[in-house]
C-alpha cells in the first residue's frame, strides 16, 4: 500500500516536471518569435545562441518532457498533456490574428488565452488528479481550478504588460502592442475610444500606433477592468477548490490565486 502510495507521489510529481518543462520550451519557441532579448532578468536563448539553436534547444526540452510523460504509463494522462501541446500552438495561431466583429474579439481573446496559457495549468492539475483519486468530479474540480486560475494568471500579465517595467518583470515591457497584439486593457479602452478599433485592425503598424494605444488604455477603465475579469476567474477557481474537502494542500491552492492577483512581476 505504502509503495503505491508513493508511486503516486513520484507520478504526481513527473507531471509537474513536465509541466514545468513544457512551459519553459514554449517560453524559449516564444522568445524568437517575439525576438526577446531578455526573460526572467537574463539574456535570452535566441540573443546568445541565435534562433535555430533556441528552436532546437526549445525541441529538446519539449522531447524530454515525453519521455518523462511515455514513462508514466497512464493513457489518460498521456492524452491530457498531449492536448496541451496542442493548444498551445493553436493558442499561438490565434495570436497571429484578428477579429474584424467587435464582438468576435473577446471571445477570440479569451480562447486565445486559454489556449496559450490556462490549458496547461487546467491539464496538469486534472493529470495530478486522476493519478490520486477515480473521482471524475475531482478531476473536473482541478480541471475548472487550472483553467480559471491559468486565465486570471494571464490577464494580470497582459496588465503588467502595461503598468510595469522590464527591470521589474525581468522580460520586454510594453511588448505587446508592439507585437500588434490587443490584449484585455485594449480591447476594453476600445469600448471607451473606437478610434482604437482601425489601429487593432493594423495591429499598431502605422507610425505612432503604440504610444497612441497606450495613451488611449491608460485614459481608460482598461486596466482596472481587465483587472476586475481576473478577479472573477480567480473566485471561481476559489470556489471550485472549496468543493474539495478542507487540506492544507486546498489552503495553499487558494493562497494561489490571491498570489496571483497581487504579483507585480
Ligand atoms: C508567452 O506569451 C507564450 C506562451 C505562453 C506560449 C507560447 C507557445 C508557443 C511558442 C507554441 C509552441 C511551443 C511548444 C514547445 C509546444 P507572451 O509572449 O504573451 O508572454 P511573455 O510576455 O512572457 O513573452
Ligand atoms: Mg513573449
Amino acid at each position: 500500500m505504502r509503495i503505491l502510495k508513493r508511486e503516486v507521489k513520484a507520478n504526481q510529481r513527473s507531471v509537474a516536471l513536465i509541466a514545468e518543462m513544457i512551459h519553459t520550451a514554449t517560453l524559449v519557441h516564444d522568445d524568437v518569435i517575439d525576438d526577446a532579448n531578455s526573460r526572467r532578468g537574463k539574456v535570452t536563448v535566441n540573443q546568445i545562441w541565435g534562433e535555430r539553436k533556441a528552436i532546437l534547444a526549445g525541441d529538446f526540452i519539449l522531447s524530454t518532457a515525453s519521455l518523462v510523460l511515455a514513462r508514466i504509463g497512464n493513457t489518460t494522462v498521456l492524452s491530457l498533456i498531449t492536448q496541451v501541446i496542442e493548444d498551445l500552438v493553436r493558442g499561438e495561431f490565434l495570436q497571429l490574428g484578428s477579429k474584424e466583429n467587435e464582438n468576435e474579439r473577446f471571445s477570440h481573446y479569451l480562447e486565445k488565452t486559454f489556449k496559450k496559457t490556462a490549458s496547461l495549468i487546467a491539464h496538469s492539475c486534472k493529470a495530478v488528479s486522476v493519478l490520486g483519486c477515480p473521482d471524475p468530479k475531482v478531476h473536473e474540480i482541478a480541471y475548472l481550478y487550472g483553467k480559471n486560475l491559468g486565465i486570471a494568471f494571464q490577464l494580470v500579465d497582459d496588465v503588467l504588460d502595461f503598468t510595469s517595467c522590464s527591470e521589474q518583470l525581468g522580460k520586454p515591457a510594453s511588448a505587446d502592442l508592439k507585437l500588434g497584439i490587443a490584449t484585455g486593457p485594449v480591447l476594453f479602452a476600445c469600448q471607451q475610444f473606437p478610434e482604437i478599433n482601425a489601429m487593432i485592425m493594423r495591429r499598431f503598424t502605422y507610425p505612432g500606433d503604440v504610444q497612441r494605444a497606450q495613451e488611449f488604455v491608460l485614459q481608460s477603465g482598461g486596466i482596472q477592468q481587465t483587472n476586475y475579469l481576473a478577479q472573477r476567474y480567480c473566485h471561481e477557481a476559489v470556489k471550485e477548490i472549496s468543493k474539495l474537502r478542507p487540506s492544507p494542500e486546498r489552503d495553499a491552492l487558494m493562497q494561489l490565486a490571491e498570489i496571483v492577483l497581487s504579483r507585480d512581476k
